[in-house]
Parts: C-alpha cells; sequence; structure tokens
C-alpha cells in the first residue's frame, strides 16, 4: 500500500510517498480503508523532530482521517462498512491504518470523507479546551487567538455552540471574515487587543482567551475579565510565553495548560466527540477546507501550513 513517509527530520522537503505493507491487526485493533486526511500542525514539527513527541524517521505522519472499516475484533462497534472518523498522534496518511476503537468515531452519514476529516484533533482539542480545562458557560464571553488557524476555526464554532460570545483575534481583514463566517460575533486585529476588546464587553473584559500562537500575551492577558482563565494550547509563532505570576495574582486570573492527549489517557474523547456531533446536527460545526490534494501533496501542505497560507484545513485523498 502507499503510505506518506517522514525519511529524515528536515521538515516538508523530506516527506515522501512509499510503498509499504499493509498493516496486520493486532487482536484488539479494527482496520480502516483511508479516504481522507488532513496534515496538521503536529505533522510540520514532528517532520523537524520539534513535537514532543518524537517518532524515529521514517515515519508515516498524520493525525485526522477518515475511512471505512474492512476488518476489526468481533463485537466491535465498528462493523466492516462503518464510516469513522479517527484521532493518532501519528500514523494515518496511509491506505489502510490498524487502530484501537478508542481512536475511532462514528461519521455521520451526511458528512463526507473531506470535511469529516478536518475535524477530530482541532474540534476534540477545542471543546476540551473549551469546556474540561476552561469550565465555558453560557453567555460567557471568548477570545480565540490565531482564529483563522485549524484550532482557532474549531475553538470560535465549539464557543459559539456552546453558547458563548466569540471574538476572533486575527492578523488581517480577509481572515476576520472567514472568522466570521465561521460563527464570530466580533474579529479585532491583533494590534487592537486589548483596547477593542474591553469596548466591546463593556469594560469588563472576557471570561476565556483559547491562545495557539504563544509568543507576547501580555496584552491578551489584559483582556481577561477577574476570574478568566487562559488556555494555552499551542506555540504557532514558535515562542513559549512567560508569564509574571503577580499579574495573575493581582487580577485573580490563571494561564491553563492545554494538552488534548489527556482525553485518550482519560477515556473522554468519545463524550467529547458525541457533544461535537450534536453541534454538527444543531449547524455550529462547519470545517472550513481550504484546498484538497492527494498524498502526493503532503509535504507542500506543510510547507503551506509553515508559511500561515492556510485557512482551515487542507485535505488530501490517497
Ligand atoms: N495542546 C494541544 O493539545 C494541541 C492540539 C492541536 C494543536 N496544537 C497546537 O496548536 C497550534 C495551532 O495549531 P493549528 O493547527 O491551529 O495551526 P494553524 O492552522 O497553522 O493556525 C495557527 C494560527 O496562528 C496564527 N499565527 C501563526 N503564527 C503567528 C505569529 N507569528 N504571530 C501571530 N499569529 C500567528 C495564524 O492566525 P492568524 O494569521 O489569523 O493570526 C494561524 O492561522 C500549534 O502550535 C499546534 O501544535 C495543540
Amino acid at each position: 500500500m502507499r503510505a506518506v513517509h517522514s525519511t529524515n527530520y528536515d521538515g516538508p522537503t523530506g516527506v515522501k510517498v512509499l510503498e509499504i505493507d499493509a498493516p496486520e491487526r493486532a487482536a484488539d485493533e479494527v482496520v480502516v480503508e483511508v479516504r481522507a486526511v488532513a496534515p496538521a500542525f503536529p505533522d510540520l514539527l514532528m517532520s523537524r523532530g520539534e513535537y514532543q513527541v518524537k517518532p524515529v524517521p521514517p515515519f508515516t505522519p498524520g493525525s485526522d482521517f477518515t475511512g471505512v472499516v474492512v476488518d476489526g475484533p468481533p463485537g466491535s462497534e465498528f462493523m466492516p462498512g462503518a464510516r469513522v472518523a479517527g484521532c493518532l498522534s501519528f500514523g494515518a496518511a496511509a491506505e489502510r491504518v490498524a487502530v484501537t476503537e478508542d481512536r475511532l468515531y462514528p461519521l455521520p452519514e451526511d458528512l463526507d470523507f473531506v470535511q469529516g476529516a478536518a475535524i477530530p484533533m482541532n474540534y476534540l482539542t477545542a471543546h476540551f479546551a473549551l469546556v474540561t480545562r476552561g469550565h465555558l458557560a453560557e453567555g460567557d464571553w471568548v477570545m480565540v487567538l490565531g482564529a483563522s488557524g485549524g484550532v482557532g476555526l474549531a475553538a470560535i464554532q465549539v464557543a459559539a455552540g456552546l453558547g458563548a460570545q466569540v471574538v476572533a483575534v486575527v492578523s488581517s481583514p480577509q481572515r476576520a471574515t472567514v472568522a466570521l463566517a465561521s460563527g464570530a460575533h466580533y474579529a479585532v486585529l491583533r494590534d487592537d487587543v486589548p483596547l477593542k476588546v474591553r469596548d466591546l464587553t463593556g469594560g469588563r473584559g472576557v471570561n476565556l482567551v483559547v491562545d495557539v500562537v504563544g509568543g507576547d500575551i501580555r496584552n491578551a492577558l489584559r483582556s481577561l475579565a477577574p476570574l478568566g482563565r487562559l488556555l494555552a494550547v499551542g506555540f504557532a509563532s514558535g515562542e513559549i510565553p512567560t508569564v509574571k505570576v503577580n499579574r495573575l495574582l493581582l487580577t485573580n486570573t490563571d494561564v491553563r495548560g492545554v494538552e488534548s492527549d489527556y482525553l485518550w489517557t482519560a477515556g473522554i474523547s468519545r463524550i467529547a466527540w458525541d457533544e461535537l456531533m450534536s453541534l454538527y446536527r444543531k449547524g455550529f460545526i462547519k470545517p472550513v477546507v481550504q484546498e484538497t490534494g492527494s498524498f502526493d501533496d503532503y509535504g507542500r501542505a506543510l510547507t503551506k501550513l509553515d508559511e500561515r497560507q492556510v485557512v482551515g484545513r487542507i485535505v488530501l485523498t490517497p
């Protein structure tokens, strides 16, 4: 079968499609014929050996996939022919994958494979950040930094679906349009934080900040209302922020880490998925797919992510 490989730690230029043996199913695994995969920022970091998960090359990248079950253990929820979405730390960008059931989710009939592949990691992370770590309540104000990226757009849609007022922070007016179309109630340019955000909230500030960018977060902290929480989800700028905790003490605010692997170690990812699909049925979950291509485009897709040319997701088919 064909599978994408990161052949070294040189980044996207080392990403190639190779012919390898199809996976053999372990007793507790389900084999899925992959129909679509969505390359993501962690794939880019892994291709350079810069992610917290460091597979040794050559390895197959890919977290988010959709497909059709071809084989599984007796009694499995996922019988041959079932349409599924899945989420791995890496290894999804192959014609077939063998995965344990806790990594699979039922894919609604009316969600096509390309759209479905754009959902798992980003939306599960957004849900975990907002609900499990952020304790989002209906009517809360949520500010999303890096709002036009994969996790950012997901955070807008999940927060809006759960009844929040959402402020998207973006780097250009074009990206503001995408954020507003995704359900953000307001869009603000990064340089206008915190002043515009304070104006929008009647001077009070937001209850939650979802931050996938990192770097200098002082203006984001200045946007928090008392008892507000900044959720540290990622560092797309390449810079890990530092925080003087006296600021947190003086303002009664928190900075909270968000590591979505907990969804699987704690066995709660399916609860989050089912809640996401309920928001999908209500029309809040609308994955933004910027473009499609084939596995051969995997390296190019990672380069586009690196160069900030992606709004939403690129989705590739075998
Ligand atoms: N903690 C977890 O469990 C978890 C899970 C998934 C992903 N992540 C992390 O989350 C981060 C974002 O992932 P993603 O898939 O959303 O990436 P993405 O699609 O590339 O989006 C990142 C966004 O950040 C903004 N950005 C990038 N560089 C910036 C800079 N130098 N200054 C200001 N803004 C910048 C851009 O938004 P604008 O141009 O609109 O400002 C971009 O759209 C990554 O670091 C990823 O590793 C963490």
